[in-house]
C-alpha cells in the first residue's frame, strides 16, 4: 500500500458524504479523494449494467489520480459491482453492505433485522445475502424505498412533509415487530429523526458509515498503510455542480471545503491507464 496516497471515496451523489465524514473522524490524519456523480444520480432505478459501467469509470478515474484504497460510498454500487471491481483492481476496494450488515448482526437486541435501500439494492438481495452468511438464524425484511432519495436530493430532510412521506414509506415494516433498520443507503442517514421517529424507540436504527470506517481502519492497519505527514488536504470530485455540493454538504453539517472541483462525464469515458 502506497502510504502517502489518499482514500478513495465515491457515491453515486453527495450521500456518500456521510461515509468519508466517518472516515475523516476516525482517521483524522488520512486523506479523502471524494467523488460524487451528482449528474447521473440516482443510481437506485438503473440497469446493474449501467451501473457497473459508471461505478468501473470512476474508479479507473480514483485509481488515475492515485488512491490507496477505494471505498464503494453507495449502497447499489456495492449491491451490483463489488466483486467485479475488487476483482479489476490491484488495490483494496471496500464496499458498505458488509460493514452495515456485520453491525446489525451484533446487535444482541434480537434477530429481527429490516433493511430500506433503492429498488436495485433491494432486488439483489445483497444485505439479505451478507446478514444470512454472518448470521443464519437472522430474519430479515426488505422494503425498496424509492421515493427518500429524491426527498433528500431536493434538500428536505426535516419537516411535517418529510415525516408523512417517510412513514408512508416505512408502513409496510411496522407490523414486523423490528429490532434494528439497517438504513441501506448513502441518503438514509439524513433522514435519520423522520425514520427513528416513524419506526419508534424499539428499533435501532444502523447506518454503515461507522463500521465502514471502522473496516478502512482495519484494511489500513493490517497493510501498515498510515499516511504520515502534515494535515490532511482532502479533495472532492463531482460530475454535477460543485456550488451545489458544497452547500448542500454545508447544511447538512458535512465540512466540505469550498473547493469542489468539476469533472465532466466525457473525462469519465476517457480510456484508463492500465494499472
Ligand atoms: N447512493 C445510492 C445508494 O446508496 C442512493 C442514491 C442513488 O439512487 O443513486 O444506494
Amino acid at each position: 500500500m502506497q502510504n502517502h496516497l489518499p482514500i478513495g471515496v465515491f457515491d453515486s451523489g453527495i450521500g456518500g458524504l456521510t461515509v468519508a465524514a466517518e472516515i475523516q473522524r476516525l482517521l483524522p490524519g488520512e486523506e479523502i479523494l471524494y467523488f460524487g456523480d451528482t449528474a447521473r444520480c440516482p443510481y437506485g432505478d438503473r440497469e446493474p449494467r449501467e451501473v457497473v459501467q459508471f461505478a468501473t469509470q470512476i474508479v479507473d478515474f480514483l485509481v488515475q489520480e492515485g488512491v490507496k484504497l477505494v471505498v464503494v460510498a453507495c449502497n447499489t454500487a456495492t449491491a451490483v459491482a463489488l466483486p467485479i471491481l475488487v476483482d479489476r483492481y490491484p488495490i483494496p476496494v471496500i464496499g458498505v453492505i458488509e460493514p452495515g450488515a456485520r453491525a446489525a448482526v451484533s446487535d444482541e437486541r434480537g434477530d429481527k433485522i429490516g433493511v430500506i435501500g433503492t429498488a436495485v439494492t433491494i432486488s439483489t438481495g445483497a444485505y439479505e445475502r451478507a446478514i444470512r452468511k454472518l448470521s443464519p438464524v437472522q430474519q430479515v425484511f426488505s422494503l425498496a424505498c424509492p421515493k427518500l432519495v429524491p426527498l433528500v436530493e431536493s434538500g428536505d430532510t426535516d419537516g411535517p412533509h418529510v415525516d408523512e412521506v417517510v412513514e408512508s414509506c416505512l408502513l409496510p415494516l411496522l407490523a414486523c415487530d423490528l429490532d434494528s433498520l439497517i438504513l441501506g443507503c448513502t441518503h438514509y442517514p439524513l433522514l435519520h429523526n423522520s425514520i427513528a421517529r416513524a419506526m419508534g424507540p424499539n428499533v435501532r436504527l444502523i447506518s454503515s458509515a461507522e463500521e465502514t470506517a471502522r473496516e478502512v481502519k482495519r484494511v489500513i492497519q493490517m497493510e501498515d498503510g498510515w499516511r504520515r505527514g502534515g494535515p490532511p488536504n482532502h479533495r472532492y470530485f463531482t460530475t454535477g455542480d460543485p456550488a451545489h455540493m458544497a452547500t448542500v454538504a454545508g447544511r447538512w453539517g458535512i465540512g466540505v471545503a469550498n473547493d469542489v472541483q468539476s469533472i465532466s462525464q466525457i473525462t469519465l469515458l476517457a480510456p484508463p491507464r492500465v494499472v
